[in-house]
C-alpha cells in the first residue's frame, strides 16, 4: 500500500512521524504540509491527489471543515481525517456534514488513529478501483440505469431526471423507477405534485428485499409505470448515508424495474459515486453560462480520474437555445464535447411543475418534451440492444 500518498497537515512537524509510526512507515514515505493552504495547493493534478490528508490537532476547526468541503468538490476520492486532543463532541456533525470521514480523540490511544488510517486508505482505494467490479455486477441484473449529475445546483437535474423518468414510462410502458438521493431536500416527488412519506429506513430496507413486490411496496406511485422513491422532507438523517448502503437500494430496484433513473445529489457525495458507479449511463447536465459549463467540465475531469470510463458519460445542455451569447456550437467547439441532448428553455417547465406533472405529460407537444422523449429513446431502445449484446457475449 506503501504507493497511496498520505500527507500529514499542520503543525508540529513531529505530527508526521506520529502518522508515519501509526501506518508502519518511515516518516519520508508520509508527506508534511505545514498549513491547509498548502494542503489545497497540492490538490488539482487528479492522477496524482493523495488517497489520506490527516489533519493535526493545531487546525482550527473552520479551516478544517473549509479544506474538506474544497476536496469534496475537486479531490473526491480523498478522505479528510481530523485528529483531536480530546472528544469533538458538539462538533461532531458539523465535522460529518463538512465531508470529514473521521475524527480521531488522541485521548483515545494510538490505536484509534492507526485504525482511521486503514480504514481510510481502503476507502479510497474502494472508490478508485471498484469500476471494473460494477462492469461484472451489470450482466446480472435486468434494469438500465441512469444517473443524472451537476455539481452546480439549479443546471436542471431534477428537471431532466423527473422528465426522463416520465418520459421512459409513458412512451414504452417500461416499469421504471425514479430514485431522488437529495435524501430528506429532494424535489423528485413535487414535479408530480406529490410528497414522501416513507422514512430513510423504509427506502434502505429496499435494499435487502430480493421480492419484486416488497419493492414496489415501499415506492409511490407517481404516474402510470413509473414508481417514486424518496424520503420526506426535512429528515436530517439522509445526510450521512453511506454509499454502500445506496448501493444496495440501486441494485435491487434494477432488478425489479426494467428503468431506474437517479437524481443524484449536487456533492461527490458517497451515494452518487455509487450511484454513478451502478449506472450504464451518467447525464452530466449544464447551461449555457460560463459557470455552469465550468462545473460541466470539471466534473468530467474529475470523474475521468475516479476511472470511471467517458463513454458513460452523456452531455446533455439545458435551456440551450437562451439568448446569452454562448451558442450551443460554440461550448461543444471549446469543451471538445459532442452534446447528446440539446434541449431548449421554455415556459411550460415552470408551469408544468406548477401544476405538479412533468412537461412531457402535461405538453408532450412542445420542443422541450421532443427533446427529452429523443434521450428518453437512446436509453429505452439501448437497452434492448445491450441486453441482446449481453446475451451474445456473456459477461462483459
Ligand atoms: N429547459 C428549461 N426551461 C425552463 N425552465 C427550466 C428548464 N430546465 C430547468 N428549468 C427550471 O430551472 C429551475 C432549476 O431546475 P432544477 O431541475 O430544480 O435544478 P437542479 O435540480 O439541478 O438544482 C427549476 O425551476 C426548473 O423548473
Ligand atoms: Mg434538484
Amino acid at each position: 500500500m506503501s504507493e497511496q500518498r498520505v500527507v500529514a497537515v499542520g503543525t508540529p512537524p513531529t505530527f508526521r512521524q506520529q502518522v508515519a509510526r501509526a501506518l508502519d512507515r518511515a516518516p519520508e514515505d508520509v508527506e508534511w504540509m505545514p498549513t491547509v493552504s498548502a494542503a489545497e495547493a497540492v490538490i488539482g493534478d487528479t492522477s496524482k491527489d493523495p488517497s489520506v490528508l490527516v489533519l493535526s490537532p493545531a487546525i482550527k476547526e473552520p479551516d478544517a471543515f473549509g479544506l474538506a468541503e474544497y476536496i469534496g468538490r475537486t479531490s473526491p476520492a480523498t478522505a479528510v481525517l481530523m485528529v483531536r486532543e480530546r472528544s469533538m463532541n458538539g462538533l461532531l456533525s458539523d465535522a460529518m456534514r463538512a465531508g470529514i470521514r473521521d475524527v480521531i480523540d488522541l485521548s483515545q490511544g494510538a490505536d484509534e488513529l492507526r485504525e482511521a488510517l486503514d480504514r481510510a486508505i481502503v476507502w479510497s482505494l474502494n472508490l478508485r478501483g471498484v469500476r471494473d467490479e460494477g462492469a461484472d455486477e451489470k450482466a446480472n441484473r435486468k434494469g438500465n440505469v441512469v444517473s443524472v449529475f451537476s455539481s452546480k445546483g439549479g443546471a436542471g437535474k431534477s428537471f431532466l431526471a423527473c422528465n426522463l423518468a416520465a418520459a421512459i414510462a409513458s412512451e414504452f410502458k417500461k416499469d421504471t423507477a425514479l430514485l431522488d438521493l437529495e435524501l430528506g431536500v429532494g424535489d423528485v416527488f413535487a414535479h408530480f405534485g406529490k410528497e414522501s412519506t416513507r422514512p430513510l429506513q423504509d427506502l434502505l430496507a429496499i435494499g435487502d428485499r430480493a421480492e419484486r413486490d416488497a419493492v414496489l411496496e415501499v415506492g409511490t406511485l407517481l404516474t402510470g409505470h413509473l414508481w417514486g422513491f424518496a424520503t420526506p422532507g426535512g429528515d436530517p438523517a439522509g445526510q450521512n448515508v453511506p454509499g454502500e448502503a445506496i448501493g444496495k437500494v440501486i441494485r435491487s430496484l434494477s432488478r425489479a424495474f426494467d428503468h431506474v433513473v437517479i437524481d443524484a445529489t449536487a456533492q461527490y457525495s458517497d451515494p452518487a459515486l455509487a450511484a454513478f458507479d451502478l449506472s450504464d449511463a451518467i447525464c452530466l447536465i449544464a447551461s449555457l453560462d460560463i459557470v455552469s459549463l465550468r462545473h460541466l467540465s470539471l466534473a468530467m475531469e474529475t470523474l475521468l480520474s475516479l476511472g470511471f470510463p467517458r463513454g458513460r458519460f452523456r452531455v446533455v445542455l439545458n435551456r440551450a437555445d437562451s439568448k446569452v451569447g454562448l451558442s450551443a456550437e460554440e461550448v461543444q467547439r471549446v469543451l471538445k464535447v459532442k452534446a447528446d441532448a440539446l434541449i431548449p428553455s421554455s415556459r411550460s417547465v415552470p408551469a408544468a411543475l406548477n401544476r405538479g406533472r412533468p412537461v412531457v405529460l402535461e405538453s408532450p407537444k412542445t420542443e422541450v418534451a421532443a427533446a427529452v422523449f429523443a434521450l428518453a429513446r437512446t436509453f429505452a431502445v439501448g437497452s434492448e440492444a445491450n441486453g441482446g449484446r449481453r446475451k451474445l457475449f456473456g459477461k462483459r
